[in-house]
């Protein structure tokens, strides 16, 4: 594959930056036809910073704190995106709320990783909270963004039995492993250009999604 029939695509990171890493390691091994065009974090101590340098990602931060109110922050992390120019907008552990007005700007081509089976435990601390909840599963989804929280057409979920030796600690870890398979898939369909948002559902393949594809039970051409 060349550079030129390589989709660009750009991460938001506020943190750590593990789904960055396995996003990076699929495109580098071929499995993503695609280029990272950047790296963008909000905070400046991002471990996915660091990630994005070691693999000579362009990488730049855009710091919240730095700006009067959520639009002003908006205005130039957009501002920022557009230098590069993305085909597909990653948030890979991007921990602002963003708002409906920079949704609309990236519709159908903004994707999120989220720690639990949406649409339950929308939000933060998912983990706790399913332990709380005591349900016997859990797990991560990718969706479409949109301006509702964690609320947008679901694309793939993986689903952890959560065990009674469980804390969120643990569970967070298993999900992460599962996170770390379905995001890159769902950002490979998207470069392959089989997966779209259509009249607001995920579309893979022409086919709308009525209920999100699990990956336990993926057809096999689909991996
Ligand atoms: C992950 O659980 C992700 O789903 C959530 O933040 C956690 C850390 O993500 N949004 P990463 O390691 O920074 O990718």
């Amino acid at each position: 594959m060349t550079n030129t029939d390589r989709l660009p695509i750009l991460a938001l990171i506020s943190g750590g930056g593990s789904n960055l890493q396995s996003l990076i390691d699929a495109v580098e091994e071929g499995r993503i036809n695609a280029v990272i065009s950047a790296v963008i974090s909000n905070r400046p101590s991002a471990y996915g910073l660091q990630r994005a340098q070691i693999h000579g990602i362009a990488s730049d931060v855009i710091d919240h704190r730095h700006y009067s109110g959520r639009h002003e922050f908006e205005k130039a992390l957009r501002d920022r995106i557009e230098t590069y120019s993305p085909a597909l907008v990653l948030m890979a552990g991007f921990m602002r709320v963003l708002t409906e007005e920079f949704v609309a700007c990236y519709e159908g081509r903004l994707l999120n990783i989220h720690p639990s089976l949406l649409p339950d435990f929308r939000g933060l601390h998912t983990h706790n909270r399913a332990i709380d909840a005591g349900v016997q599963v859990h797990g991560c989804s990718v969706h479409f963004a949109t301006s509702d929280l964690d609320s947008g057409p679901v694309i793939l979920q993986a689903s952890v039995s959560v065990l009674p030796i469980d804390d969120a600690e643990s569970l967070a870890a298993r999900v992460l492993e599962k996170e770390h398979i379905i995001y890159p898939l769902a950002v490979k369909w998207f470069c392959e250009g089989r997966l779209r948002l259509h009249q607001n559902a995920a579309e893979l393949d022409g086919k709308s999604l009525a209920e999100p594809l699990q990956l336990e039970s993926l057809n096999k051409e689909l991996l």
